[in-house]
């Protein structure tokens, strides 16, 4: 009967409210609640460019030794990088020495490290800046040093006297990857355990996803930032992959990155030998776009004038540093360009215009096209201002403005813009989380 129907929808609904309250009650942190990582960390991290270099006898400038984090520091603070927001000063594989401890702990390679991480850890915090170190969450590190498997809690009770502030955690040499779940939740709570504030890097997804989808809720919930990929390397070619694989599986992970947790796309390898000077601007705005960690990897203390500038640029630092903390995605792909967008505080927009081909000119590129399909932020009037490849104020424009733009093979335009007049900028104008995969099969007759 109607009646009938009626009490058991009520029925429904007070079971549906009840659980609500409920989850509301018990439910678990959502992120990492360490308060750290509020917007994407930035840094130095030694792989890309030294990798496991441990040869001090013949390169004692470049080998991985507490000489070089302290140089890095001290270039760090002297060439303007930590004025312009890179702050931690990351250690990666190689630094162990071949075995733990008598007392079962973790050792530096005593002549390597001849002062010990605490002691580093004192020099780089008397910089003011702060010190990340690396781990492996299975029975050894990628190049063969002691793993942390079965030794979670000592190791993170080790990293935290040392007083270490943040920890990239490895996923090698795993007996099982079935374990790699319980692994990195066990590290993420025997470093909450510590009481210090350690940034946890994870690169937990990167190793479970050949087995299976990895659950971004739980990963986000143990980690600040954490690998899908594989390694970028100092090449064009891997710098694509990385952007190719982050669309790819964008609807899963763009979602997942906020305030407190961001996906790693890995290191920033401008400055180094394999990029030309579009594509270092194309890695710059993409990791812009994309809320990436700006862990750069390369040698700050013989670095080219554009290669700093581009990376200590303060209008690509602010799109990434951006505090409404949402990860920009992908838009649209017509004939070779591509257009992701990200929004921003304040009702702005930032947007990023990818030339994929690698022959000819200059391509052109018109304004209506690379602010569509969310051309509703200039509706009625918007104002535009170009970041990459040079900063230049382009004024308010409207949806239909005739503007046209030329971007380089293999370089980004990066621009934002702000709705002028009228009203402020809605979630409605963004693209996501509409059913964009449509619009990005959609050519647009103007390209
Ligand atoms: C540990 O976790 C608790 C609960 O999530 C949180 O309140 C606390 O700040 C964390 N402590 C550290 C040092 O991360
Ligand atoms: C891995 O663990 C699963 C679940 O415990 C088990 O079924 C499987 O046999 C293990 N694989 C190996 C290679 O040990
Ligand atoms: C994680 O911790 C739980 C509880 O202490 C333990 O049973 C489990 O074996 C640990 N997993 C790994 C991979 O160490
Ligand atoms: C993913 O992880 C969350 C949080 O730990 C959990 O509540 C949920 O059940 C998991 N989902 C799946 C499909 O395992
Ligand atoms: C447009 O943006 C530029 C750069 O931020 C600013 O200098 C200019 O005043 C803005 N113009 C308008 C009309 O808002």
């Amino acid at each position: 009967s109607f009646r009938k129907a009626v009490a058991i929808a009520m029925a429904r609904l007070a079971v549906l409210l009840l659980s609500v309250g409920v989850c509301a009650l018990i439910q678990p942190v959502r992120l990492l609640d360490n308060g750290l990582a509020l917007t994407p960390p930035m840094g130095w991290l030694h792989w890309e460019r030294f990798v496991c270099n441990v040869d001090c006898g013949s390169d004692p400038e470049n080998c991985i030794s507490e000489k070089l984090f302290m140089q890095m520091a001290d270039v760090m603070v002297e060439e303007g990088w930590k004025e312009a927001g890179y702050e931690y000063v990351c250690i990666d594989d190689c630094w162990l020495a071949p075995s733990r401890d008598a007392q079962g702990r973790l050792q530096p390679d005593p002549k390597r490290f001849p002062s010990g991480i605490k002691q580093l850890a004192r020099y780089i915090h008397s910089k003011g800046l702060k010190l990340g170190i690396y781990a492996d969450v299975g029975l050894k590190t990628c190049e063969g040093y002691p793993g942390s498997y079965g030794h979670y809690d000592i190791d993170a009770k080790t990293f935290a006297e040392w007083e270490v502030d943040l920890l990239k955690y490895d996923g090698c040499n795993m007996p099982n990857w079935t374990l790699y779940a319980e692994g990195y939740i066990n590290m993420s709570r025997a470093l909450n355990q510590t009481g210090r504030k350690i940034l946890y890097s994870c690169e937990w997804p990167l190793y479970e996803s050949s087995h299976q989808k990895p659950n971004y809720t739980a990963i986000r919930q143990y980690c600040n930032q954490w690998r899908n990929f594989e390694d970028v390397f100092d090449s064009w070619r891997t710098v694509q992959q990385i952007i190719d694989l982050t669309s790819g599986i964008q609807k899963q992970i763009v979602p997942a990155a906020g305030p407190g947790g961001w996906n790693d796309p890995d290191m920033l390898v401008i400055g180094n030998f394999g990029l030309s000077k579009d594509q270092q601007q194309t890695q710059m705005a993409m990791w812009a776009i994309m809320a990436a960690p700006l862990m750069m990897s390369n040698d700050l203390r013989d670095i080219d004038p554009q290669s700093k500038e581009l990376l200590q640029n303060r209008r690509v630092i602010a799109i990434n540093q951006d505090p409404l903390g949402m990860q920009g995605y992908q838009t649209m792909k017509a004939n070779s360009f591509e257009v992701w967008e990200r929004p921003l505080s304040g009702g702005k927009m930032a947007y990023a215009v990818l030339n994929r081909r690698e022959i000819g000119g200059p391509g052109f590129f018109p304004f209506t096209a690379a602010v569509l399909p969310s051309k509703k932020i200039c509706f009625p009037q918007c104002n535009v201002t170009q970041v990459l490849p040079k900063y230049q104020e382009l004024g308010v424009q409207t949806s239909d403005s005739k503007l046209t733009f030329l971007v380089n093979p293999t370089g980004t335009l990066l621009f934002t813009a702000t709705p002028v007049t009228g009203r402020p900028s809605t979630q409605q104008d963004w693209v996501w989380p509409m059913d964009f995969e449509k619009q990005k099969k959609g050519r647009d007759p103007n390209l």
